[in-house]
């Protein structure tokens, strides 16, 4: 399993010396998942703020998401890096880095809040009972991740960029699953895609992406970028990675 101490530059940032704190401290915990429930009874609101789509009015414009068939059943890890499985290798597909700031109503950071992130692998396949045909999934790629925001309100994950889906008939467009959990108890959902021709092209036939609100949802649309755009980080990104940046609200 690797630690954040070989993903981060040391001494970084403010944003990464705290949160390879927090990594090394939580990085071998499981602790039980949340379960769906729990999101039913959700009494916050997570706002997806892509970094290429920053809203005018405030932090942030609401756009719901909904948990999906795949939602994890079982406990899930404090791991930030999900591209080292049970194989012992690594996984498939292109690196990703995942990363943002989380804030409150008013724009404050939110520290201490867990961020989980579920997603299908390369091939489209996600690591669950409901899913169609598991033959293929990686045993190099974690397909279940959390993390605690340090006390700027920062996550960060590595992981891939997963592959489109077909589920039960439905064509769903790349993307990754976001859950929130406020250490004061509100918890919420969030799901980002991709910006790029293919991606958009994937949505225009996804289903579940054109029931969002039109009016909001292409905030939920984030760009894959070079690493050279977030140098001021202080991570150490691994060669032919690209980064996302995601950043989160509770209101
Ligand atoms: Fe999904």
């Amino acid at each position: 399993m690797i630690h954040f101490k070989s993903l981060l530059t040391y001494p970084g940032s403010r944003d990464t010396q705290v949160f390879f704190f927090i990594a090394t401290q939580k990085n071998e915990m499981t602790k039980p998942g949340w379960t769906r429930r729990q999101f039913v009874l959700a009494s916050s609101t997570i706002v997806p703020v892509a970094s290429n789509a920053r809203a005018k009015d405030g932090c942030g414009v609401y756009v719901e998401a909904d948990s999906g068939p795949f939602y994890p059943v079982g406990g899930v890890p404090f791991v930030a890096d999900l591209t080292t499985g049970p194989g012992g290798g690594r996984a498939n597909g292109q690196i990703l880095y995942l990363f943002g700031h989380v804030t409150d109503g008013a724009c404050s950071p939110v520290a201490g809040a867990e961020i989980l992130i579920w997603q299908a692998d390369m091939n489209g396949q996600y690591d669950h009972p409901n899913a169609e045909n598991r033959t293929a999934l990686d045993p190099n790629f974690s397909y279940y991740a959390r993390v605690q925001t340090n006390e700027v309100g920062f996550y960060l994950f590595k992981t891939i960029v997963p592959k489109w889906y077909n589920f039960q008939g439905l064509r769903r467009a790349a993307h990754i699953h976001f859950g929130m959990k406020h250490r004061d108890g509100g918890e919420a959902l969030s799901e980002m895609y991709f910006a790029g021709k293919e991606h958009d092209n994937r949505r225009n036939t996804d289903i579940v992406w054109r029931s969002r609100n039109s009016k909001t949802r292409r905030h939920m649309i984030a760009s894959m970028l070079s690493p050279e755009e977030f140098r001021a980080l202080d991570i150490k990104f691994e060669l032919g990675s690209l980064c996302c940046k995601y950043d989160l609200q509770i209101i």
